[in-house]
Order: structure tokens, then sequence, then C-alpha cells
């Protein structure tokens, strides 16, 4: 879209060819997240769910040529189709995708930043099991540094997350974590509401304190 190059369209394409899910971010919201990355200079960002890829790409284009995307997929499947458009794309080598489910993944993740081993975080994007949510932005806020930036997908859902008597467990996953944002001192959050091709929902922006 807009000129952005044919490496967003191919990744889609090839996600809905392998018959993957059509629940990537748009491209308005990727372009979102491409600007979040540049506006806070970012140079090393986690995602949780990688999907096909398509967020990826975004996400990779604003960290720049120096910065590197660590994103996490438990769907070996999604994974394989990500790593096909990475490499089309010529970016694989600034992206460490890992394959398995993100709760292991994170605490190695974890200890590689609290050792120094590894940089903090500037920037995360949430985009998996909803129910874990919560879980996620509790490890992604030991491992940002201050003035990060974490990002947290579906947080609409329809106007479903303001629904106080849902039961779905993704609902459910999402309040939570609000909640949890709401008592958490160290994080400032607004949610951005949108309305566009993939219906009524929106994503939940946060800021990491000092
Ligand atoms: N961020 C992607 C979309 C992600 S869809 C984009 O916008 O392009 C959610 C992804 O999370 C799916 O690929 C799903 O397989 C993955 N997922 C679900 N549970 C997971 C888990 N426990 N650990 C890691 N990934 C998980
Ligand atoms: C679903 C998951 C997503 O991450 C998304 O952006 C849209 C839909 C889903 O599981 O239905
Ligand atoms: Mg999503």
């Amino acid at each position: 879209m807009l000129g952005e190059g044919d490496q967003f369209d191919w990744a889609l394409r090839a996600s809905r060819d392998a018959g993957l899910p059509s629940i990537a971010v748009t491209p308005a919201q990727g372009k979102a997240l491409m600007l979040l990355a540049k506006a806070c200079r970012a140079r090393r960002v986690l995602e949780v769910g990688t999907l096909g890829g398509y967020s990826t790409l975004w996400l990779t284009r604003g960290v720049g040529a120096e910065g590197r995307v660590t994103t996490l997929e438990v769907d070996e499947k999604h994974a394989k189709v990500a790593r096909q458009n990475f490499s089309r794309a010529g970016i694989s080598a600034r992206i460490d995708l890992r394959v398995g489910r993100a709760a292991d993944a994170l605490p190695g993740l974890a200890q590689g930043v609290a050792a120094g081993i590894e940089p903090a975080f500037d920037l995360t994007f949430i985009d998996a099991d909803k129910p874990s949510t919560p879980d996620y932005l509790d490890w992604a806020l030991r491992m940002s540094r201050p003035g990060a930036v974490i990002v947290i997908d579906n947080v609409v859902r329809n106007g479903e997350v303001a629904n106080e008597q849902s039961t779905d467990p993704s609902v459910l996953g999402i309040r939570r974590t609000v909640e949890m944002i709401r008592k958490e001192p160290r994080l400032e959050a607004a949610a951005i509401q949108t309305v566009g091709a993939k219906g009524y929902d929106g994503f939940l922006v946060a800021v990491v304190g000092g």
C-alpha cells in the first residue's frame, strides 16, 4: 500500500497461499508499528506472535539497518512461511525467529537482558494467544529499557472487551491486562481504537517509565 514496496504484498499473498489465518495487522497498523519504532529510535524489538511475519516486516523496517527484531512463534507451519518472507525481503540476518511457546522462550531472553549479555528492548509488540497476554506483558516489562514502548494488539474486539459479562478467555485475558496496566506505576497507556480492513478493534500503546 501507498508505495511501501512489494515485500508486504508478497508476505500476505504467501501467507494466504499457505493457508494461514487472515489475522495479520492491517497495512495501516503495520505502518503505525513502523512509525512507533522510528519515533522511539528502537534498535531492539521483541514480538510475541509472528504468524507469517507481516508485522515483523514492518517492525524490521522501523528499526533500520542497525536494528534487530526477535520474534516468537509456536506454530512451525507459520514460522516456515515467515522465514520465507524474511528471506525474500532480504532481512533474515536482522530477525531472530524462535519457534516454540513464547512462555518457554521469554525466561531465557530475560536472563540475557538481566545479565547484560543482550541490550534491553526498546519496543515490544504482543500479538499471540490472548489469554497469556498478562504474562507476556510481565516479561516485556522486565526486559524494557526506561522509555520503551509496549504495544498490545486486539484490545477492543468489536467492543467485547468492554462487556463485563463476557466469558471469552481472550476477552478475559485482555481485561486482566488492562487491569494490570492500571495498577502498574511503571506504565502509562492509551488504547487506540481502529475501524478498517479487519473490523472494529484496537491496539494499546504503553510507555515504560524510568
Ligand atoms: N503479529 C502477526 C499476527 C500474529 S497472529 C501479524 O500481525 O502479522 C498470532 C500468532 O501467535 C499465531 O501465529 C499463533 O500461532 C501464535 N501463537 C499462539 N500461541 C502462541 C504461543 N503460546 N507462543 C508463541 N506464539 C503463539
Ligand atoms: C485473532 C488474533 C489476532 O491477533 C488478530 O489480530 C485478529 C484475530 C484471532 O485469533 O481471531
Ligand atoms: Mg493481532
